[in-house]
This record gives structure tokens, C-alpha cells and sequence, in this order.
């Protein structure tokens, strides 16, 4: 099959972006309702709008919602409406986004945020495309197409019983999941090329920025494709605005690149989690990287034989802090490194 560089709006040569290119013409010709994964910035709004602007729909309206932007009594009317004095402030009817967007699709951004009483009404939608608006006793029917979008793991959230069981499995009818940057970094010379057309045309062409250009040297390549990308393709396109508007010489060194680059203690272990998807409740931070540093410690004793100045240079730390840690943590056991036996711990 033809290698695509680009569908719709979006870029990306990688063999994800491949499979979603796939995956999104083969669901635009359906009606059906897809949920959309993926980490904050890997472009779920835009994957949603290329499965709207490809199916037949595509003449009617799309009309996305973010469920985890507003409080949950308003979030009620934006999505259902509100009769004329259905509450203090209803001084007209007003249509709600399922209404607007009939004919059309809507995507419900965040839907991982959705408050319970309001899961068992957009299950009802979803069941029998119909609702009343607040304040409301007129059944409204609609022909939508649903999209729903979210970066948390709402599987684990059923099994935690903060998202209905049922309604999950009326919106996870397909899955598309969107791998983060990190993942597909052969997708980032484009991206960055594209972000430099993007912001250079709005550049005016007398300025001096527009004049001279933009580089991105081979140093600065290298240093942004080692780089985690933890707000993925969002992060991306803010520092390339960024150097074109600020940039003074039309080439960009490593230097230009902000401090957050070159940390690669935060690398190692941002890239493992992300709190929404692991404790959407919250967390402990201080017991979670107390476990880490144990797991690294043990580890490194493994690996080390249990010879313990070699377990404290493989992590970076001088001996006296190493064997400081160990005697808090009680891992400080007596272990034969000649014998090459992995230690008691
Ligand atoms: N593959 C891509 N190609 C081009 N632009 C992208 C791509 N993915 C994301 N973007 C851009 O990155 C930004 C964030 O995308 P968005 O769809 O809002 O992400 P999300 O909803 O997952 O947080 C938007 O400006 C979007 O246009
Ligand atoms: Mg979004």
C-alpha cells in the first residue's frame, strides 16, 4: 500500500499515522459512534474532524464539546438545551449542542469527565437518539453521528465505577487510539516543517523574520528528536510559533531551545506515566517515587552483582548517598559479590 504522508489535516509518515489514516476512512464511511484516545496534544479534535469532513455528514454541522470544561448544571443545558424559565437566568429557549449538531456529528471532548447524571442521559441519546430539553417535557428526536474523545484510561475508570460500564461499551463501538509523539518520531521533521509554513505565512513578508526564513540546525534536529514530548504535537507547534516570532538570526541552535530539553532526569520517567491515566483520582506522589527509587535501587543491585560502589555508579549517585538510601529503605543486606549471587533484597 501507498505510504501517505498526510490525510485531511493531518501529518505524519509513521506507520501509526498510517494506521490511523486507514482506520479513519474506513470509520468515515460508517455512522458509527468511535472513541478516540490518546494523550493530551496527539490531535483527537483533528482526527474527529477528518472523520466528520469524510462522511456524508460532511455538509452539516460539526460541533465538538469539551465535557471537562464546564461545571456540570451548565454543562446539562449546553448539551440538552433549556426551556424558557427552566431556571433563574432561562429567560429564552435555547437549542443545545445535540440539537445544533443534528445532521452533523458531535464530538464530546473529555467524555472521561462526564458527571454521573449526566451519563445516564447521553446513554439515551446514544440508545435512542432522543432527549427532553431542561425544564423540558417535548421529546426531541435528532440524527447525529457521536465522537467521543478522551486521555484517560476509561476502561480502568469502569472498573473504579467513576464511568457507567453500559455507556462505555456504547461509545468504545470503534476505538481509535493515537499514539504520542514520542512513539512516531519520524513524524517530527514534518511536523516541524509544516508548523514553520503555518506561522511563517502568517508572518508579514516585509518583516524580518519573514524575510530571512527559518532553519532549524542538524544539533537542534537531534536534541528535539531525543526529547519525550510530553504535550506531544501541541507542544511542538507552540515552540515552532515560537522561534518564528522570536527567532533573530533565521537559524535555531540547541540553545534556543528551553531548559525542559535537556532535562533527562525528568525523561526517564515522565515518559512512563501520565497521572490521568494512572490515578485519574490523584495519587500519592511521594510513596509512588519512593517505589520508583526502590525498584531502581534493587535493580541496580541486580545488575551489579550487589557490588554496591557499581549499583551506585549505575544510578548516578556517589557511594555514601547509595548506601544512605539503602539502610532507609532496609535493603542494606549483606550480599557476597564474589560469588556474583543476586543480593537477599
Ligand atoms: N498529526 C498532526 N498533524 C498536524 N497537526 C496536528 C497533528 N496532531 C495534532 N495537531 C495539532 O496539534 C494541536 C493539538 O491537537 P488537538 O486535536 O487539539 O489535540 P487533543 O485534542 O488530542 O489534545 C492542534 O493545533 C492540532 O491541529
Ligand atoms: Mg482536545
Amino acid at each position: 500500500m501507498e505510504t501517505r504522508t498526510s490525510f485531511y489535516k493531518l501529518i505524519g509518515k509513521s506507520s501509526q499515522m498510517q494506521r490511523l489514516y486507514n482506520m479513519i476512512e474506513k470509520v468515515s464511511h460508517a455512522d458509527s459512534t468511535v472513541l478516540i484516545t490518546g494523550e493530551s496534544g496527539t490531535g483527537k479534535e483533528l482526527v474527529a474532524k477528518a472523520i466528520h469532513y469524510n462522511s456524508i455528514r460532511a455538509e452539516n454541522p460539526f460541533i465538538p464539546l469539551n465535557c471537562g470544561a464546564i461545571p456540570k448544571d451548565l454543562l446539562e443545558s449546553e448539551l440538552f438545551g433549556h426551556e424558557k424559565g427552566a431556571f433563574t437566568g432561562a429567560i429564552n429557549t435555547r437549542k443545545g449542542r445535540f440539537e445544533l449538531a443534528d445532521k452533523g456529528t458531535i464530538l464530546l471532548d473529555e467524555i472521561g469527565e462526564l458527571h454521573p447524571s449526566l451519563q445516564v442521559k447521553l446513554l439515551r441519546v446514544l440508545q435512542e437518539r432522543e432527549f427532553e430539553r431542561v425544564g423540558g417535557t417535548r421529546t426531541i428526536k435528532v440524527d447525529l453521528r457521536i465522537l467521543a474523545a478522551t486521555n484517560k484510561d476509561l476502561e480502568e475508570a469502569t472498573k473504579k465505577g467513576t464511568f457507567r460500564e453500559d455507556l462505555f461499551y456504547r461509545l468504545n463501538v470503534i476505538p481509535i487510539h493515537i499514539s504520542p509523539l514520542r512513539e512516531r518520531k519520524d513524524d517530527i521533521p514534518m511536523l516541524i516543517d509544516h508548523f514553520i509554513n503555518i506561522f511563517m505565512g502568517k508572518m508579514a513578508p516585509s518583516s524580518q523574520q519573514g524575510e530571512q526564513g527559518l532553519t532549524i540546525l542538524p544539533e537542534t534536529l537531534d536534541v528535539m528528536l531525543k526529547y519525550h514530548w510530553p504535550g506531544n504535537v501541541r507542544e511542538l507547534e507552540t515552540i515552532i510559533e515560537r522561534f518564528v516570532i522570536l527567532n533573530e538570526t533565521g537559524m535555531v541552535a540547541p540553545d534556543d531551545l528551553p531548559p525542559r530539553f535537556f532535562d533527562t532526569k525528568q525523561r526517564a520517567d515522565t515518559s512512563i506515566v501520565s497521572l490521568s491515566q494512572m490515578a485519574p483520582d490523584g495519587m500519592d506522589l511521594q510513596t509512588y517515587l519512593d517505589d520508583i527509587e526502590t525498584s531502581f535501587i534493587v535493580q541496580a543491585m541486580e545488575i551489579s552483582g550487589g557490588v554496591k560502589s557499581k549499583a551506585a555508579t549505575l544510578l548516578g549517585l556517589n557511594r555514601t548517598t547509595f548506601l544512605e538510601k539503602l539502610k532507609k529503605k532496609g535493603l542494606d543486606v549483606k550480599t557476597d559479590a564474589k560469588t556474583n549471587e543476586p543480593p537477599a533484597i
